[in-house]
């Protein structure tokens, strides 16, 4: 663990105060997001330890992480498929993998999580983790929707307690939204914040409110592209083909919703709902709750809206 000093940035005064610098993570769930993570961070130097509840998963993240290399190795390495080889194997000792939670915490600078988008599953997680972590160290939430401050009354750390929000497919979005609870320290925000910056993302500083900034936006438009079909007032292919051609977005909300998972979509709603239940903007939808009761979460399970190879 380091400590440096330097000014505040999130424009509150202009004492000078420090923070932690992160060398040593452990990521709490090895899905999509969790092994996108790891890979960045192994990449730009981090020692990672890589936690899920199996081994088989586990072997699965180091594929997919092995795999996000390759890719970046084409392009940095076009001409020198050695030093690309080099590249990865080196990235690739930054990496360690365990089924141990509270062993692989020991000596972590940072503890990420990204497991599933319930709020009793992650605050058992983190009350287990805080009686075993270091007290220097950091415990943040990679949640889509959660609030930040309940996730954290499950520990004794408020202060050290804040929001990390990634963007999938990690390894290209080059987003993260930094989330301060009221009770979150000046040093951890900015500690947060510096361990963006030196994963090569561009940080921004959100409250800790529904969805923070992109997914208030973003989830409520792919919730009403899905009514809009509820409705019969357009196929899902032709509103895909539509946002994509006449709004100039990557994938259209189906494709993303897919691409999301339909369980997180439907935990993001459920949980939304259920704190503003008059809100129409939350209202639950058939088409994505039938979805997700047959097991079809999208891309990850092989259908969804889509089917996939
Ligand atoms: N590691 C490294 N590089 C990767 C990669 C990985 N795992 N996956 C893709 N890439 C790179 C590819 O190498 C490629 O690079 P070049 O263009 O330099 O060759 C580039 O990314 C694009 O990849 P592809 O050609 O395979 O695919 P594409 O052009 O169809 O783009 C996409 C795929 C980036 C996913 C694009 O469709 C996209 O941006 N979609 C929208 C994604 C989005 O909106 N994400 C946010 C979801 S919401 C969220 O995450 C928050 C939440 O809480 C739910
Ligand atoms: P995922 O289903 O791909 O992966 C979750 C992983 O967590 C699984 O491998 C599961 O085995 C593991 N897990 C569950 N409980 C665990 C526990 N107690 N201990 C250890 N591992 C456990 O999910 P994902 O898409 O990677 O999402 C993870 C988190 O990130 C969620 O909170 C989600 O809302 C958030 N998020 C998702 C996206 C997205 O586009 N999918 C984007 C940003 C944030």
């Amino acid at each position: 663990m380091a400590f440096v000093t330097h000014r505040l940035s999130r424009g509150f005064s202009s004492s000078a105060v420090r923070h932690v610098v992160i060398k040593n993570i452990t990521i709490i769930g090895g899905g999509q997001m969790g092994a996108g993570i790891a890979q960045v961070a192994a990449a730009t130097g981090h020692t990672v330890t890589l936690v899920d509840q199996h081994e088989n998963i586990l072997k699965k993240s180091v594929a997919g992480i092995e795999g996000g290399l390759k890719r970046v190795v084409k392009k940095m390495f076009a001409d020198k498929p050695e030093a690309g080889t080099a590249f990865i194997q080196n990235v690739m000792k930054n990496v360690s993998i365990s089924t141990d939670a509270a062993s692989a915490v020991q000596s972590t600078d940072l503890v990420l999580e990204a497991i599933v988008e319930n709020l009793k599953v992650k605050q058992s997680l983190f009350g287990g983790l805080d009686k075993v972590a270091p007290s220097h160290a950091i415990f943040a939430s990679n949640t889509s929707s959660l609030p930040i401050a309940d996730i954290a009354s499950a520990t004794g750390r408020l202060d050290r307690f804040g929001g990390l929000h990634f963007f999938n497919p990690v390894p290209v979005m080059k987003l993260v939204e930094v989330i301060a609870t009221s009770s979150t320290s000046q040093e951890t925000f900015d500690s947060l914040l510096n361990f963006s910056k030196a994963l090569g993302k561009t940080p921004v500083s959100c409250k800790d409110t529904p969805g923070f900034i992109v997914n208030r936006l973003l989830v409520p438009y792919m919730m009403e592209a899905i009514r809009l079909t509820e409705r019969g007032h357009g196929s899902r292919e032709d509103i895909d083909t539509a946002m994509k051609l006449g709004a100039g977005y990557p994938m259209g909300p189906f494709e993303l919703l897919d691409y999301v998972g339909l369980d997180t979509a439907k935990f993001i709603m459920d949980g939304w709902s259920a704190v503003d239940p008059g809100n129409p903007l939350f209202a639950p939808s058939e088409m994505l709750n039938k979805l997700v009761a047959e097991g079809k979460y999208g891309k990850k399970t092989g259908e969804g809206f889509y089917k996939y190879k």
